[in-house]
């Protein structure tokens, strides 16, 4: 596996006694694309939260390169998070923005680049993900997959390093939704970025995935290369497995 870029330590969470996650270790691979899956209510969202800095753990570490978010400084917290993108589950555009001013928000905001260099930037994440030519639509008259695209092109403006993705299938038509799967694995080719994806859509996960980590109970219940997740003889594993796909014979 490549050198992590991201490592969760001794991990453990708990909301009053409800224990979330418990003693969690896992090893992000730099370049590489890690599907996170699980039940409802397992702490996939926690997992996410702890490592951009919105929670904190009760104990662990959560290393990203190299930084520890739990003990950052605000200075710090903010360098760790201008190398993260995030495409949020149901896309989270700003509904007053056209999506040119969308995809430009971290721009405007991180960079003193021109207008121009912010329009040329723009058009060419549009042309990466598919949708040429759309910068003056408003995100009201956007399909859900568009919306999606439109997303992906904001998550990556940045050139971040580590792209996080909850759910990006969420809401989608079985054809969508494979059209989706299709372009974040065009994105990992091209891009050489470490990607993060949140899923429940299994079909979908295995195909773009190099390593899955389940969570499942405070822990990790499964944590390898597709292949190996595939072929798991956790009971839990497999029946989670098998709800979405035809499994090999043991
Ligand atoms: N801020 C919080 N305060 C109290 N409890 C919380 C908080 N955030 C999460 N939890 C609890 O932690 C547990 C894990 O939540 P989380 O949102 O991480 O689940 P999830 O795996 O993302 O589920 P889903 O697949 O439904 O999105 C849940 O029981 C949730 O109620
Ligand atoms: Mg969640």
């Amino acid at each position: 596996m490549a050198e992590p870029v991201i490592r969760f330590q001794g991990v453990s969470k708990s909301f009053g006694s409800k224990v979330v996650l418990q003693d969690l270790s896992l090893d992000i691979p730099r370049g590489q694309t890690t599907v996170i899956l699980g039940p409802s209510g397992t702490g996939k969202s926690v997992l996410i939260k702890l490592l951009v800095g919105l929670l904190e753990p009760d104990e662990g570490s959560i290393l990203v390169e190299g930084v520890d978010v739990a003990t950052a400084t605000e200075a710090e917290l903010f360098e760790v998070r201008k190398q993260i993108g995030m495409l949020f589950q149901d896309g989270a555009l700003f509904d007053s923005l056209s999506v040119a001013d969308n995809i430009a928000f971290p721009l405007r905001r991180h960079t003193t680049l021109s207008d121009e260099a912010i329009a040329a930037k723009v058009a060419e994440l549009l042309a990466k993900v598919g949708l040429e030519g759309i910068e003056e639509l408003m995100p009201s008259s956007l399909s859900g997959g568009m919306r999606k695209r439109v997303s992906l092109a904001r998550a990556i403006v940045m050139d971040p390093e580590i792209v996080l993705f909850d759910e990006p299938n969420s809401g989608l038509d079985p054809v969508t939704s494979d059209e989706i799967d299709a372009l974040i694995g065009r994105m990992k080719d091209e891009l050489g970025m470490t990607f993060i994806i949140i899923s429940h859509d299994i079909v979908g996960t295995f195909a773009v995935a190099d390593k899955i980590a389940m969570l499942y109970n405070g822990g990790l219940i499964a944590d390898g290369t597709p292949d190996e997740v595939l072929h798991s003889r956790e009971d839990v594993v497999r029946r989670f497995l098998k709800r979405n796909m035809e499994l090999p014979p043991l």
